[in-house]
């Protein structure tokens, strides 16, 4: 058996199809750059069949990437495994990855299919697939719901017709790890073929477990395990993919299994999820979270003075959390700007770190303190841009206890300066109704939110709004020292990615 445990990134199919975790295609794109150099094995890019978005997510993601196989999701039909194949068949390793259920639940409400029918298609969806490509994964859906032989009976079916990954799911998340185990330990005992294929797992969290059944599998022989950024996934999500290569590297003389994960890209990679999806994790999530290497307790500090090893069972800097977060000031220079972006994983071109150079001097002339927060936001910001039909060029508002607010805006839409006051009920109130009249948009605003970026009196205030338009959800997001500018910044950024999204849609 392999010593080799190969990381499936669905971070942009099953993560992305989570309720707030849209991403856009430039931003899918850039997701797929970042889960490449993480060393991410297999990037499953998305759902072709789904969307013309997703189809031309997924062929771009398939042009860009080269050191990991792409893979297209398709469900057993022709169609499906055509659209898939036809969005990934640039890739330098395309991989079909094909599904069906096989518990007699959704057989029997879902599918109104017999077993017998059931194994036809799937058999006919592998080889159909393999007329595409030798790299094809049959995933048995609602596996660990369905009856252990005859599970067995699609696996061994759809080896022989050619499979190469064979997926166990636990789509409801419904297992528990004993029982798990003893699943892929069943089916590699009882699928005669199976030293033809890897067997992958795919665990949901909806119990709490989806890492505990994915540890449980690779040591009852899975050598493929499916996962996401931060846990991000369908319900509850799926297994986070930190959590796993930390817990195979931390614990490796219990596993003694490798995976081709550099560890020390985990924390970008996860805040750049954040940073898209304007999806925070939780501050006691493992591995990722603001307080995963945090000691409050005068004991453990006392501790970790002596001897970090008394309360410390991995650095913070093996899985990418720079040393210390206070950095730069309005003396740092452009060298010591870059040196710090490349610690924080990010790589830019020399174009791109003169734009983030000119907005980081223009941040420390009203900052102290530069943390790595902020650098983070600034490439948010000024690289990872979508085109912008709307710019902010001004904004003043007028506010106290007596006096009605009132926000005076100037925008460039399309070209066209245009200015305009209004009132509101509030500073923000005021400045979104201004805007909101300028550009002429029918959204609704569904949330905001404002966080302090670091911890200083000086900080800049993050914020987060969500907006809808006919049945399309843009995130937006702005930052700055002024919190009424980055609400308005925010609420201009996510107009802008709903008109990118109408425009992408019509197109
Ligand atoms: O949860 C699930 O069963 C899936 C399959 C498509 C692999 O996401
Ligand atoms: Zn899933």
């Amino acid at each position: 058996m392999s010593d080799r445990v190969l990381i499936f990134d669905t971070t942009l199919r099953d993560g992305e199809q989570s309720p707030g975790n849209t991403m856009n295609t430039q931003e899918k794109i850039r997701v797929a750059k970042q889960l490449e150099a993480l060393g991410v094995d297999i990037i499953e890019a998305g759902f072709p069949i789904a969307s013309e978005g997703d189809f031309d997510a997924v062929r771009q993601i398939a042009g860009t990437i080269k050191n990991s196989e792409v893979a297209g999701l398709a469900r057993a039909n022709d169609e499906d495994i055509d659209r898939a194949w036809e969005a990934i068949k640039i890739a330098a390793k395309p991989r079909i990855h094909t599904f069906i259920s096989t518990s007699d639940i959704h057989l029997k409400y879902q599918f109104r299919k017999t077993k017998e029918e059931i194994l036809k298609i799937a058999v006919r969806a592998v080889e159909r697939a393999k007329g595409y490509t030798d790299n094809v994964e049959f995933s048995a859906m609602d596996a660990t719901r369905s009856d252990w032989d005859y599970l067995c009976a699609v696996l061994t079916a759809v080896i022989d017709a050619g499979a190469t990954t064979v997926n166990i799911p636990d789509t409801v998340g419904y297992a528990v790890p004993t029982e798990f185990g003893e699943l892929i330990r069943y089916i590699r005992e009882h699928v005669p073929n199976i030293s033809k294929a890897i067997i992958s797992v795919h665990c949901h969290n909806d119990l709490g477990l989806a890492v505990a059944n994915s540890i449980a599998a690779i040591q009852n022989g899975a050598r493929q395990v499916e996962c996401t950024i931060n846990g991000i996934g369908e319900r509850a999500g799926n297994a986070s993919l930190e959590e796993i290569a930390m817990i195979l590297k931390t614990r490796k003389s219990i596993f003694n299994v490798d995976t081709r994960i550099v560890t020390e890209k985990i924390y970008p990679t996860s805040r750049l999820i954040t940073a898209i999806t304007g999806v925070s994790v939780q501050p006691n999530k493992a591995i990722v979270g603001a307080n995963a290497f945090a000691h409050e307790s005068g004991i453990h500090q006392d501790g970790l003075l002596k001897a970090k090893l008394t309360y410390e069972i991995m650095t913070p800097e093996s899985v990418g959390i720079p040393k210390s977060s206070l950095i730069l000031g309005k003396h740092s220079g452009r060298h010591a700007f870059r040196d710090r972006i490349e610690a924080l994983g990010y790589s830019l071109t020399e174009k791109e770190l003169n734009q983030a150079f000119k907005r980081f001097k223009a941040l420390s002339d009203m900052k102290k303190n530069i943390y790595d927060e902020d650098i983070e936001m600034i490439i948010m910001d000024e690289i990872y841009r979508i085109p912008e039909r709307i710019k902010l060029l001004y904004l003043t508002v007028n506010c106290g206890n007596v006096i009605v607010p009132t926000a005076t805006v100037k925008l460039d839409i399309d070209g066209n300066v245009l200015q305009d006051v209004g009132v509101g009920d509030g500073p923000v109130d005021a400045t979104y109704k201004t805007i909101k009249r300028m550009v002429k948009t029918s959204s609704k605003l569904l949330k905001f939110s404002v966080n302090s970026i670091t911890k200083d009196m000086d900080a800049q205030g993050e914020v987060f709004v969500k907006l809808e338009e006919k049945g399309l959800v843009a995130i937006g997001k702005g930052a700055d020292t002024d919190i009424i500018v980055a609400s308005a910044k925010a609420y201009i950024n996510a107009i802008n990615r709903l008109e990118y999204m109408k425009a992408k849609k019509e197109s």
